[in-house]
């Protein structure tokens, strides 16, 4: 019985953001299929995704949502971030301005998102060393400063598209047992005082 409530699914939204051509689509595609290819289409509107990710003796299964980066589907985006359980943002190393619209978008998540949604930084496009733009150091800075964690992937060789995903669901979990034991605590407590209340009041 025990064994079976430990290793119950837990569900993740997950949504991704960034600017056009950064690599989202090709992050997913990576973590889900294993695959990559050169000629990547744009996305139109957003595309959905499922994966899952065993951690230890629990499993998360991700619903993921790949979001298009042109400007025009912005006003779509609070549709998949909202309520999400995580949201990874995506910047591509080698173009600076996608740097910056990764800051905005970490703006606009904690001005509008749930402030429990674990946020990674993807500078993705790693492998691209002599057109780097952006430095490791600069956004490992701006994430600390933050609350994101940061890593540099790359979608086309895999460096760390899994681990992405394998921290999130790590941080996730951490903070769905947080969660639940901080429910735990205030039924106890809930009953502590209704006992003391019904006690004091009854049958005097
Ligand atoms: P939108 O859907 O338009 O927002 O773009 P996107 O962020 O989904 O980017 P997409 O995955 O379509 O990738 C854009 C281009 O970058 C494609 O041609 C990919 O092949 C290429 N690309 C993606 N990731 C990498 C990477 O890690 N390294 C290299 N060298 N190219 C990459
Ligand atoms: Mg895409």
């Amino acid at each position: 019985m025990a064994s079976a409530v430990e290793n119950k699914v837990k569900n993740a939204k997950l949504v991704l953001l960034g600017d056009v051509g950064t690599g989202k689509s090709s992050i997913v595609l990576r973590f889900v299929k294993g695959q990559f290819v050169e000629f990547q289409e744009s996305t139109i509107g957003a595309a959905f995704f499922s994966q899952t990710l065993a951690v230890n003796d629990e499993t998360v299964k991700f619903e993921i949502w790949d979001t298009a980066g042109q400007e025009r589907y912005h006003s779509l985006a609070p549709m998949y971030y909202r309520g999400a359980a995580a949201a990874i943002i995506v910047y591509d190393v080698t173009n600076a301005a996608t740097f910056t619209r990764a800051k905005k978008w970490v703006q606009e998540l904690q001005a509008q998102g749930n402030i429990n949604t674990v946020m990674a930084l993807a500078g993705n496009k790693a492998d691209l060393v002599e057109a780097r733009q952006v430095t490791a150091e600069e956004a490992q800075a701006y994430a600390q400063e933050n609350g994101l964690f940061f890593m540099e992937t790359s979608a086309k060789t895999a460096i760390n598209v899994n681990d992405v995903f394998y921290e999130i669901a790590k941080r996730f979990l951490q903070a769905q047992a947080q969660q639940q034991q901080n429910t735990n605590g205030m039924i106890l407590t809930d009953r502590a005082a209704n006992r003391t209340t019904s006690s004091s009041s009854c049958c005097s």
